[in-house]
């Protein structure tokens, strides 16, 4: 019914996953036109990390709808504002960062590029193959994670260059036939890829729409090491992969490293639109005022949000390495289906890499689109991601019960056992 009236008056640009006609949402569920529950494990793209309108965010967003909503950072603070960016810097256990506030992650990616090179007076920028970071030119500059993003709209920004994305799975580069981690590391080394003539290095911890693929721990650390040596500003984009969802704040804890710079959106403000940029005060500070800002940044309505998420996800922290364990254990099995490629469980980030054959790894993305229809018949929400399409991605809400993670897995392994 809706799927006729947005093709009169939406642009058909945007891809979809499904069109479904939403009515409403709460916890874990979406509810149709007909009120028909769909269990949600893409979280608006892992956005939704404390679910749908959870009571402690809505309240917070209805009190400060109610009392102010946008008085322009530009004249003067808030308290619910400043309260946001001190509870986002406490999430940081080492360093001392500040925040600049923006609407997308795009944007947040935006600032980081643009302070790197501001600070370091460089303009190159290093970038891995596969990654994504954003549609915006900056941002669509250091994105090669589908081709379609950056057709037509060239030239891109000048100074960029890239490395292959440590994948031990399948190279995503012809000429990379070794996949163990050391040979990353070693090619790494010895490429010179980080030299001294770079503003910064951008990496996601663990690739998004490149196909739910984390970058070793010793592969990130290495990247870190290389920053430091060569005065590289390290940009570590946890637009999808931080506030919890891997289990840790951000997935770059688990490496003991301190970026100086980290991007965050999505899970950060439960579905309200808001993304930080947070770098090292050492380089906000020699960032001139009146060099970068934005309308929007800073709206008191996205901040409480933000609080608010993050004091429900502090709550669920410790639980999300074990609904994690859970879903690997029930996902175990699937190894040996014939489709089925590699599994891959970082937290709540869930990617499960469908072939048509084990041996050539050849990507098998209709699958995939069979998958994601069959479980949404069964009202259950997937979604697929991956440079070849190939990918199925949960993302479910970090404040999913171990009942309704099982039953979601069930449907999905039913479809998948299903699938000939
Ligand atoms: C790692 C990463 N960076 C940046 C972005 C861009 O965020 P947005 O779509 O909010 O601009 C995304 C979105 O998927 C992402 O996954």
């Amino acid at each position: 019914m809706l799927k006729k009236r947005a093709q009169q008056v939406l642009s058909p640009v945007l891809s979809r996953f499904h069109e479904l006609d939403i009515q409403s949402g709460k916890g874990c569920y979406l509810y149709d036109q007909a009120n028909i529950a769909y269990l949600d494990f893409g979280s608006g793209i892992a956005v939704t990390s404390t679910g749908h309108c959870h009571p402690k965010v809505v309240a917070a967003v209805q009190q400060q709808v109610a009392t102010l909503i946008h008085p322009s950072i530009a004249v003067g603070n808030t308290d619910v504002v400043i309260n946001c960016a001190e509870k986002i810097l406490s999430l940081f256990s080492v360093g001392d960062y500040s925040v600049f506030f923006e609407q997308s992650g795009a944007g947040a990616v935006e600032a980081a590029l643009k302070l790197a090179k501001y600070v370091t007076k460089r303009h190159h920028v290093l970038a891995f193959e596969g990654g994504f970071h954003g549609r915006s030119m900056g941002a669509l500059s250091v994105t090669t994670s589908k081709k379609a993003y950056r057709d037509h709209v060239g030239p891109m920004l000048e100074g960029v260059s890239f490395f292959p994305f440590p994948n031990t799975y399948r190279s995503l580069n012809e000429d990379v036939t070794d996949i163990s981690v050391a040979a990353y590391i070693d090619t790494l080394k010895h490429s010179k890829a980080i030299h001294s003539g770079l503003a910064a290095v951008i990496i996601e911890p663990i690739l998004g729409e490149g196909g739910y693929v984390s970058a070793p721990i010793e592969f990130l650390q290495c990247v870190a090491e290389l920053c430091k040596q060569h005065n590289v500003l390290l940009i570590v984009d946890e637009v999808q992969s931080g506030i919890g969802r891997t289990g840790t704040w951000f997935q770059f804890q688990k490496a003991n490293i301190v970026p100086d710079i980290v991007t965050l959106a999505k899970g950060l403000g439960s579905g309200m639109p808001i993304a930080a940029c947070v770098a090292k005060t050492e380089f906000m500070n020699l960032w001139d005022k009146g060099s970068h800002g934005g309308t929007y940044g800073a709206n008191p309505v996205t901040c409480v949000a933000a609080s608010a998420t993050i004091d429900v996800i502090a709550k669920q922290l410790s639980s999300i390495s074990d609904l994690a364990a859970y879903a690997e254990l029930v996902l175990e099995p699937l190894r040996s289906h014939i489709y089925i490629g590699d599994i891959r469980v970082e937290g709540l980030m869930i990617g499960i890499e469908c072939v048509k054959d084990k041996q050539t790894k050849e990507p098998y993305p209709d699958m995939v689109a069979d998958i994601l229809k069959k479980c949404l018949e069964n009202h259950l929400i997937v979604l697929s991601c991956g440079i070849h399409s190939n990918v199925i991605r949960l993302a479910p809400p970090l404040i999913i019960s171990q009942k309704e993670l099982k039953h979601g897995l069930m449907i999905l392994i039913e479809a998948i056992y299903d699938y000939h």
